[in-house]
């Protein structure tokens, strides 16, 4: 992520490169009204971009770094978009969200780049905001059956791992499991430009019973 000298909008070419491809999956899977809450917004470009795109729907972006709260808010100011809220602190691992209910949740980019912690507390976070229904959607690169799907991939989880030996990219498995256990069912795999996936889960009363 870059900073842009005179300001304080933050940006990320990789973001520009994801975003449009995210959304056409997010058309897809949210519903036409609601509330998203976007956990790990970063730079803002996201949220900015799908809430232009998607105006039926309010947003909800949140950041654990102020830096990038501040980003996403004058990203939105400057962009004049009246379906964000305020970014708000929230760590996804902490037993307290700031927000109650929603009814979409959306993480970009995060569970690969914080310990495991961070995204078992995004499946129980998760769990605890949606309503029957509610749709769980994470897009990142992911090992799948144990293996990378890339030499790229391998390369940036050995540079995860060399940066924080609790970083790193995350098995399909892993984390249909973790979801699963909090009543989240894995529903779509889609396979993402370079080599990055998307994942919709959606919190069903049968999976809240059965763990499946
Ligand atoms: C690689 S950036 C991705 C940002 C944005 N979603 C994107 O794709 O451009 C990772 C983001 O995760 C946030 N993050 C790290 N640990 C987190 C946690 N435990 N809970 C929520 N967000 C976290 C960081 O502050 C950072 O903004």
């Amino acid at each position: 992520m870059t900073e842009r000298p005179d300001d304080t909008i933050r940006h990320s070419p990789s973001a520009d490169r994801n975003m449009t491809p995210i959304l056409g999956v997010l058309s897809q899977v949210l519903p036409a009204r609601g509330l998203v809450l976007e956990i790990a917004s970063g730079t803002g470009q996201h949220v900015a971009h799908f809430a232009s795109a998607l105006p039926g729907l309010a947003w909800q972006p949140s950041d654990p770094e102020a830096q990038m709260r501040a980003s996403i808010d004058a990203r939105v100011r400057a962009a004049a978009l009246e379906n964000v809220r305020a970014a708000v602190a929230l760590d996804a691992g902490k037993a307290r969200w700031p927000i109650d209910s929603a009814d979409a949740v959306v993480c970009i980019n995060m569970i690969h780049i914080a310990p495991w912690a961070a995204a078992l507390g995004l499946m129980a976070g998760a769990a605890a905001v949606l309503s029957d229904d509610g749709v769980l959607f994470l897009y990142g690169p992911y090992r799948r059956d144990g293996r990378h799907t890339s030499p790229g991939n391998a390369r940036f989880d050995d540079d995860l791992r060399g940066r924080n030996a609790e970083w790193g990219l995350r098995d399909v498995d892993d984390v249909r499991e973790a979801a699963a256990s909090c009543g989240l069912a894995l529903q779509r795999i889609v396979e993402m430009p370079a080599n990055n996936l998307s994942l919709v889960f959606r919190k069903t009363a049968a999976s809240s019973k059965t763990g499946e």
